[in-house]
């Protein structure tokens, strides 16, 4: 069970100055065409951000403009537009290669999201390395996108899934940590951030540690990339996947970042048309990184879009947002805290993003939906989290996830919606 906070707390960034006087929060906004619209005829206050992220301008425009007047397949055409499209994408690998760190572009691989670049690494480095009786170390944070992989991977080859379990506050038990880990391990899978809890894991640590112990480590960045600056050699994972859509860009484009000497040894994912230097009935030759993990005609688009949303981060500086959006974290938290019968799941000491809740009496489903009549969008179920909700002991709560665009003001909206549902159901 999770440390339960009492809501007795008074709000500690109550007379603290305005963030937005730093961070131009209320400018940013403009940039989002749909934070103007009204749903429900009310005010759109979005707060679901941890499911997918709304789209500045400059992301819908890229997307626009390469399906008006640039549209063509790439790598293979011998035209104008073939060429173009072609240095567009990978002028957008180039973008993610700077933003994360990588050493080389081809260690970027685009995918589908988090979730094919998670099944890419289980299915191509775990099926040529995993053995029989080896062991899996994924932790009781996982998304089912970090769980299901590795399980199908166990249950094909005979190997063991080992959790790192968690701490009464939200965070992982990283004695048990360094208890499991053995030369029976082969592979360490966690977040670096909680989608349900906003804990932040040490994943440097977790790496380094699973490195010493021989095993490769991976990391999953879909919730903490759009808060975070990322840097592949600080954090020193040998995979790391994230998706383009959580970090205000498209959905159906992500990507698997991978050390290139590891992708070297790793088989193709899929086999098809661009992963291949040549073909016969007898045999294939594959295609250099990163071609070899990019059969079939990838998301242009959506490669491009990433790349603009990229640009959108960069031009605002993932510095500045992740102080804007830390202050705003302890902000909502401390706020939250003020609603009568309202307990936040964890505490954990480092957190971001995502703030879970349940509310005395009222089921998380119907404080979704009565909220959602007063124009606030938040999340209310298991989050793909059955296996944490379990050890909760809760079967759902809901959830709110802040983004770079969100407001004190909008908190405050919430939190006063939050307490009029507690009235409501406790006249
Ligand atoms: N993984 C997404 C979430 O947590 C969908 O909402």
């Amino acid at each position: 069970m999770t440390t339960i906070i009492e809501n007795s707390k008074p709000s500690l960034y109550e007379r603290q100055p305005e963030i937005s006087t730093r961070f131009p929060v209320h400018q940013v906004r403009e940039d989002f065409p749909i934070l103007s619209s009204e749903v429900r005829g009310r005010k759109l206050v979005y707060l679901d951000n941890a499911a997918t992220t709304q789209k500045p301008q400059s992301v819908i425009q890229a997307v626009t403009r390469y399906y008006k007047g640039e549209n063509a397949n790439i790598h293979r055409g011998v035209h104008y537009l073939s060429e173009q499209a072609t240095q567009k994408y990978e002028n957008a690998r180039r973008k993610v290669g700077a933003f994360i760190g990588a050493t080389v572009n081809c260690e970027v691989i685009f995918t589908r999201g988090t979730t094919e670049s998670i099944n890419l690494v289980a299915q191509s480095y775990g099926r040529a390395f995993v053995r029989e009786g080896d062991e899996i170390i994924i932790s009781a944070l996982e998304h089912h996108s970090n769980i299901v992989p590795w399980q199908m991977l166990c249950q094909e080859k005979g190997a063991i899934l080992r959790i790192i379990p968690l701490l009464e506050n939200g965070e992982l038990d990283l004695g048990v940590f360094d208890k499991l880990l053995s030369s029976k391990t082969k592979v360490v899978a966690v977040t670096q951030l909680s989608n349900v809890l906003g804990t932040l894991v040490p994943v440097r640590q977790i790496c380094k540690k699973a490195r010493d112990a021989g095993a490769v480590s991976l990391v999953d960045g879909a919730q903490s990339t759009p808060h975070l600056s990322v840097d592949m050699q600080q954090i020193g994972a040998d995979f790391f996947a994230f998706s383009g859509h959580k970090l205000y860009g498209p959905t159906g484009i992500g990507v698997l970042y991978g050390r290139a000497e590891l992708l070297e040894r790793m088989p193709p994912y899929q086999g098809g048309g661009d992963m291949i230097r040549s073909v016969s009935f007898e045999h294939t030759e594959y295609a250099d990184l990163p071609g070899k993990f990019e059969a079939g005609t990838p998301n242009i688009a959506g490669a491009i879009g990433l790349g603009a949303a990229i640009d959108y981060l960069q031009s605002l500086g993932m510095e500045r947002i992740a102080a804007y959006e830390a202050e705003l974290d302890g902000y909502t938290r401390s706020r939250l805290q003020e609603v009568e019968g309202l307990q936040i799941q964890g505490n954990p000491e480092e957190h971001r993003g995502a703030v879970s809740f349940t509310l005395d009496g009222v089921h998380p489903h119907d404080i979704g939906q009565l909220l959602d009549q007063e124009g606030i969008a938040i999340r209310a179920g298991h989050h793909c989290a059955q296996p944490l909700m379990k050890c909760l002991g809760v079967p759902a709560t809901a959830r709110l996830s802040a983004g770079l665009y969100n407001t004190r003001e909008e908190i405050d909206m919430l939190a006063s919606s939050l307490q009029g549902l507690r009235t409501l159901f406790h006249p």
